[in-house]
């Protein structure tokens, strides 16, 4: 038993020895939930919304915090639940500490930009493409991180791929005084810009057809693939009896052509 119990392990052993022989090009990028101790993204709870006494007895009285309140709905005293138990840091419900922050108090994140369509949940972290964040449908960030140096993130296959070029590594060190106030293309996919403000980097989207122009600080109109596309008027809707129509170059390019109709 003994011996078929080691031998079962060896052969184990062995096939996950094997398998990063092959080096995937890419790798998904897997979430693990539970929050970390020390977070990199600039998230923790929303600014406390500080509750107020509705009812005799123990509630809420920040994101962070239980109060006691009396008759007159007075606070009468209050406790931070992070003084009781470091691993039950939020306040939820009728003023029980636990470990899971409410959504109410999740912070929106700068590095979880607007107007991207569902299929990208998963965003660069300027400083270091080793490291992207989870955006969740209220723009809350969790932070991952990749299995390895050799791979980077990679936002257009929502994965850690391979890095093969230092062009598959980019990073924008938003915090050297160099950056600050300047507007980087994410060259990746310039589709997405990055802002450095003091407060450190602010993640922007262009739309579906555009890409950002670092010298004119503007999105603008770019060939993704080919076919007639109109010219948005700024204000929601579309340029009247004008188009941009992208046709095929030579090698493979698609180049763009103004056209009226
Ligand atoms: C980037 O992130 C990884 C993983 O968190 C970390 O090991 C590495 O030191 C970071 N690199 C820089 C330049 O901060
Ligand atoms: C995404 O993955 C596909 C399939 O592996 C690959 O052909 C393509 O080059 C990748 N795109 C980028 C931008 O890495
Ligand atoms: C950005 O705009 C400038 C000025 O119009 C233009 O010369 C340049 O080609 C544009 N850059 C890209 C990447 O399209
Ligand atoms: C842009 O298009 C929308 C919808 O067609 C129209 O309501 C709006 O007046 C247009 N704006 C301009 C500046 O042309
Ligand atoms: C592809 O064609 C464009 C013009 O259509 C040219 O400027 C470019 O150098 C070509 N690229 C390659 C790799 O041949």
């Amino acid at each position: 038993m003994g011996a078929l119990v080691w031998i079962l392990g060896l052969c184990c052993l062995a096939t996950v020895v094997v398998q990063p022989g092959k080096a995937d090009e890419h790798l998904p990028i897997v979430l693990r939930m539970q929050r970390t101790v020390v977070s990199p993204v600039d998230n923790g709870p929303m600014s406390d919304p500080t509750e107020t006494c509705t009812d005799r007895g123990i509630a809420c009285g920040s994101c962070t915090s239980v109060m006691f309140c009396d008759h007159n709905k007075q606070i009468v005293g209050s406790y931070e639940c992070s003084s009781i138990d470091a691993k039950r840091p939020y306040c939820s419900g009728k003023g029980v500490c636990t470990g899971t922050m409410e959504d109410k108090c999740k912070k929106p994140s700068e590095l979880c930009p607007t107007q991207v369509e569902a299929k990208y949940s998963f965003f660069p972290v300027p400083g270091n493409c080793s490291e992207a964040v989870y955006c969740s449908a209220t723009k809350y960030a969790t932070p991952t991180t990749s299995p390895s140096a050799s791979y980077a993130f990679n936002f257009d296959n929502q994965s850690w791929s391979l890095r093969k070029t230092a062009a598959d590594c980019f990073e924008v060190n938003c915090l050297a005084s160099a950056a600050q106030n300047k507007v980087y293309a994410y060259k990746p996919n310039p589709r997405l810009y990055f802002y450095c403000a003091a407060s450190g980097p602010l993640t922007y989207s262009c739309g579906e057809n555009e890409a950002f122009n670092e010298s004119k600080r503007a999105c603008e109109f770019i060939c993704r693939a080919e076919g007639k596309f109109g010219i948005p008027n700024g204000s929601g809707g579309y340029v009247e009896n004008r188009y941009y129509s992208c046709l095929p170059g030579a090698n493979g390019t698609v180049s763009k052509v103004f056209k009226s109709r």
